[in-house]
């Protein structure tokens, strides 16, 4: 059983980036009706983390300071652990259990000795899976399944080969989104970084491009190809890049929408267009998880871990999440 405090890292008010947290000692959270309390093993950063920090989901996000970080607005943080403690009314999971899961953004933050998250997110973890490996599943994972499942991609295979695009192939979502694309025999371009070309084209992808050549910027297919689908992971690119490599009936699934995004996507819905801008918010399911541990298990998908911090040096980790050149997950382990 857990002492009564623990070690965590929080902030007390937005901006500041990595200046702004502050490590402390805090009660352990206790699990109400329907939650599970882990100790936790591995958590892993989205930039939403730091997004939040920022204040840019103040309108929609607010929060009671202090506030320990990793909590998310709807999703929640990616945590690995072990249960320690189940709340009335928990049947998926006992103590000693090894489970993934998300941090509710009511209850219990991420960056922690010890986080509280609610059972129907809560997923047992295989042992042949490692606590960062089933981490860096649960935001990136689940929202490159979701967005391929919103392209229209069979994940199984069985659909008809599709041509798509994956914008940052070598980061969190990006590189799971790569690798599912492949298992659904979909023909894959990605763009990345030149340094990551290699490495994303053994991830699965057929054609890479890198982010700031001439074609990269244009988002051309090295083969002339057009695009069924394109998973939007990086940002800062218009529809009037996407729109000329787009087939007749393409769409892009966007999984950052900025305002003008989302204006696009209305006119486009609006006028009745068949080409389509979809904006992508994660629907957390833990089936869904358990397909994606499950292909983890099987060897048929990798988790690339960027690096790795303690909970002792998490400001480092922070940093580089803001950064924005991660290859794949950054971890952090109490
Ligand atoms: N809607 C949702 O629910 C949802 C869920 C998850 C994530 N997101 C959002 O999705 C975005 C991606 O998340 P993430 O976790 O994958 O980020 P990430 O891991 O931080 O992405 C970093 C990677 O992106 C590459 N990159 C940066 N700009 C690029 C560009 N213009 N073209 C190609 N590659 C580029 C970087 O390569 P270099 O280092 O070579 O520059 C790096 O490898 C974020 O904005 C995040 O907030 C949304």
């Amino acid at each position: 059983m857990p002492g009564n405090s623990m070690h965590a890292l929080r902030y007390d008010r937005y901006g500041g980036g990595v200046a702004g947290l502050k490590h402390v000692e805090v009660p352990v959270p206790v699990p109400k009706k329907g939650e599970v309390l882990v100790k936790v093993e591995a958590i892993t950063l989205n930039p939403v983390d730091w997004k939040i920090q920022k204040g840019m989901l103040r309108p929609i996000l607010p929060f009671r300071f202090p506030h320990i970080p990793g909590n998310l607005w709807l999703p929640g943080s990616d945590i690995s652990g072990e249960v320690v403690e189940v709340g009335p009314g928990v049947k998926k999971v006992k103590p000693g259990d090894k489970v993934v899961g998300m941090v509710n953004h009511f209850t219990g933050g991420g960056l922690a000795e010890y986080a509280v998250f609610k059972e129907f997110i809560t997923v047992k973890r295989p042992a042949e899976i490692s606590a960062a490996e089933a981490a860096g599943l649960l935001v990136a994972g689940l929202t490159a399944h979701q967005a391929l499942s919103q392209a229209g991609i069979k994940l199984d295979g069985t659909g008809e080969r599709k041509n798509i695009l994956i914008t940052a192939g070598s980061g969190g979502v990006g590189h799971y989104a790569v690798q599912l694309a492949k298992l659904a025999n979909v023909h894959v371009t990605a763009t990345c970084g030149a340094r990551n070309m290699e490495l994303v084209k053994s991830l699965g992808a057929d054609e890479v491009i890198d982010y700031k050549s001439p074609a990269g910027a244009a988002l051309e297919s090295p083969s002339g190809r057009q695009y069924d689908a394109v998973i939007h992971c990086a940002t800062g690119i218009p529809w009037s890049t996407f729109e000329p490599n787009l087939t007749q009936k393409g769409r892009v699934i966007d999984i950052t929408p900025s305002a003008s995004a989302m204006f696009t996507s209305a006119m486009k819905q609006l006028t009745c267009s068949k080409k389509k801008l979809v904006p992508l918010l994660l629907i957390p399911k833990a089936r869904n998880l358990e397909y994606l541990l499950n292909l983890v298990k099987e060897g048929k998908l990798k988790t690339l871990i960027d690096s790795r911090h303690p909970l002792s040096r998490a400001e480092d980790a922070w940093a580089e999440i803001m950064d924005g050149h991660a290859t794949g997950k950054i971890i952090v382990e109490p």
